[in-house]
């Protein structure tokens, strides 16, 4: 059995020697294909894969058709917006995330990332603290909850909504559950984004929501930007010169945000939230070890089709 790392943005060099003893020892080979430039490159790679090891790498239907012997595709990581669920539905393949494995690791960009904000982003002119702020947080999943954890020690008043986690659950963590997200986004003086990128929520980020914060808000996203309507975003911002954004996917109109609405929004270069060597660890050995579970004993935990 072959199993392939196929990341663009690579893993640490510990996670990937983690993922090599996981699949070794299995009895099963580890090939690696990092920082291609081009899909022919991962159309390639993958031919004799049965197993494949993914980051934000797009497996599309064209992928999943020429790795004629794949069972399963792991995304090291949350989100899986980037596999064609269908597609390997269809072929017959399993795909899985590693979920929670790398939630710390965004947590703590998004405290990186607001402190950056309210500080002006270190322009030497006075900014605002986090303590006392309202904090909203955008769906409750495994970030979510990592953030609410830090929030407490910064004495943040902390917030959340989210469509499908019972309000129990939020409150149990000291943390008060709103009914929608037009109440969130009116109380927060911050609201952290952590909704996946699907159908529903596509866009759902608009000017109407983003009108509801009070004065001197901030909006992180660490999540993904497929969730913002860019246009309204933009033609808010200019609208509300005391509104942030800040994110660590940038916008397809990064360089017209740059240019209209520069002392108000900043974006990481590349996706950096999971990039810390404890989280490659945590979701690339998770995702060897899921792989062997799964095709040694047939194991389908975190499987997403
Ligand atoms: C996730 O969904 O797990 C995060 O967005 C991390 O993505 P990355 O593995 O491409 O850094």
């Amino acid at each position: 059995m072959k199993v392939f790392i196929a990341t663009d943005k690579p893993f640490a060099k510990i996670a990937v020697d983690g993922i090599r003893a996981e699949v070794e020892a299995a009895g099963f080979e580890l090939a690696l294909l990092e920082k291609y430039t081009q899909k022919q490159e991962l159309l390639d790679a993958v031919v004799d894969a049965d197993a494949i090891i993914i980051r934000s790498d797009i497996i599309d239907a064209e992928v999943i058709d020429v790795a004629k012997n794949l069972k399963i595709v792991v995304r090291a990581g949350a989100g899986y917006d980037n596999v064609d669920l269908e597609a390997a539905t269809a072929a017959g393949v399993c795909v899985m995330n590693t979920p929670g494995q790398n939630a710390n690791a965004v947590a703590e960009l998004v405290f990186g990332l607001l402190i950056y904000a309210v500080r002006n982003f270190f322009n030497g002119t006075s900014g605002t603290e986090l303590m006392g702020k309202k904090l909203g947080i955008h769906a409750y999943g495994n970030v979510g909850r990592n953030v609410a954890r830090i929030a407490k020690g910064f004495g943040m008043e902390i917030y959340a909504y989210d469509a499908f986690c019972p309000t129990d659950i939020i409150e149990k963590d000291g943390v008060k559950a709103v009914a929608s997200a037009e109440e969130l986004y009116s109380i927060s003086n911050i609201v952290s984004l952590h909704i996946p990128a699907t159908a529903e929520t596509k866009k759902s980020i608009n000017a109407s929501l983003l009108a509801r914060m009070p004065k001197g808000a901030v909006l992180v996203n660490t999540a993904r930007k497929e969730v913002i309507d860019e246009v309204e975003l933009i033609d808010f911002m200019i609208s509300r010169p005391d509104f942030k954004y800040v994110t660590d996917i940038a916008p397809a109109n990064d360089a017209a945000m740059k240019e209209k609405v520069a002392a108000q929004y900043f974006s990481t270069p590349k996706k950096m939230g999971a990039q810390t060597s404890e989280a490659n660890v945590n979701a690339g050995i998770a995702a060897a070890k899921q792989i062997v579970d799964f095709l040694v004993n047939g194991n389908e935990e975190f499987k997403v089709n």
